[in-house]
């Protein structure tokens, strides 16, 4: 699809969770569409709502000024998954047909989709029955398959490792042992990260099992050490056993039924996506967003932008859609902080 020969019309949208740093990727892409390119760029409203609903406004340059430091999207977001139930043989057909429809009335020659997981799914679904998309990787989870890195990762690392600093000296005044729990769905990067960042002193996270016992010999130890206190990071998608709602609050539990020492716990959650992004944020979605648009102009459909070894890339999305890059066991950060002595729970 794509009817123009001479300079394209480009759709942008947002969708899945929002995170720091997608308003400076909506300029990034569209501003160098527009001065690098003379293309011209649609935003298209709350993800692939906006397609369906066919509500989008054209965005001019000055529209993507004074943008860049804002969190969140200027665009809005949903969690609509036009494709549901694909996988299980009952696909809505309804929704995919106006998604084309819509393209084609809008004049669209490429698609661009800011997103995670779910959005690549559904972009490379899309570009499957022809469309033009362009994929660009956003999550605080950064487990975008693909690519090493996502925009709005370092922002959520910086905030939860100050979250943790702050733990420490009350932790320290009242002799506690301290249970913070951070986001990143079912992969472990932000807790690793701000973990290690923090001193936490136990880092649980879904892709290591852990053992209750050796989390609460761990920390006994270290009360017999004469260590005050203690800081446990927790992931929240790790294993939690009964119905506990969070999984800080199921790991104090557990930690003071097994050493009796008190614990606190605090569920970090939202704070994590919201607010300004990083500078290493802002630079990464920049460069994202200029890849994007250098894609869209050389017509290299079907790819989404990524980072390889610090150089910007590309990769086709069917080989992103579906996978989730998740935290290796190897990963030389788990060996450098178990060399420090930090505690795994293994
Ligand atoms: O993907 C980002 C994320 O914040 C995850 O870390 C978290 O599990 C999830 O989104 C929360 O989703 P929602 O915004 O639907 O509550």
């Amino acid at each position: 699809m794509g009817k123009s020969t001479g300079s394209q019309r480009i759709g942008v949208l947002t969708a899945g969770g929002d995170c720091p740093g997608i308003n400076a990727a909506i300029r990034g892409v569209g501003k160098t569409a527009i001065v690098k390119y003379n293309m011209t760029v649609i935003g298209i409203s709350d993800g692939f709502t906006g397609l369906i609903n066919k509500e989008y406004t054209e965005l001019s340059e000055s529209d993507l000024s004074g943008i860049l430091t804002i969190g969140g999207t200027i665009l809005g977001t949903s969690r609509e998954k036009p494709y549901k139930g694909a996988d299980k043989g009952k696909p809505d057909v309804r929704k995919p047909l106006l998604i084309r429809e819509h393209y084609e009335q809008m004049g669209l020659d490429c698609l661009v989709c800011i997103g995670g997981n779910g959005t690549m799914k559904t972009a490379s679904l899309l570009a499957k029955e022809g469309l033009n998309v362009v994929g660009i990787p956003k999550t605080i989870d950064n487990d975008v398959w693909g690519t090493d890195k996502t925009f709005g990762f370092d922002s959520a690392v910086n905030i939860a490792t100050e979250a943790i600093d702050r733990l420490h000296s009350t932790a320290n005044s009242h002799k506690r042992i301290m249970i913070i729990e951070l986001m990143g769905h079912n992969a472990g990067w932000i807790t690793l990260y701000a973990g290690i960042a923090g001193g936490g002193d136990v880092i649980l996270i879904p892709e290591i099992d852990y053992y209750e016992e050796k989390v609460a010999e761990y920390l006994t130890k270290r009360v017999q050490d004469n260590k005050a206190y203690s800081i446990v990071v927790v992931a929240e998608g790790i294993r939690v056993q009964g119905k506990e709602k969070s999984a800080a609050g199921y790991i104090a539990r557990v930690i003071s039924e097994l050493t009796g020492l008190e614990t606190r716990q605090t569920v970090l959650g939202y704070i994590q996506r919201g607010g300004t992004p990083s500078p290493m944020d802002r630079v990464l979605a920049t460069r994202y967003g200029s890849a994007a648009a250098d894609l869209i102009a050389r017509r290299e459909y079907g790819r989404m932008v990524a980072m390889k070894n610090y150089e910007i890339t590309s990769v086709p999305l069917e080989d992103v859609a579906g996978k989730t890059r998740l935290v290796s066991a190897d990963n030389p950060l788990i060996g450098k902080a178990k060399g420090i002595g930090t505690s795994f729970g293994t």
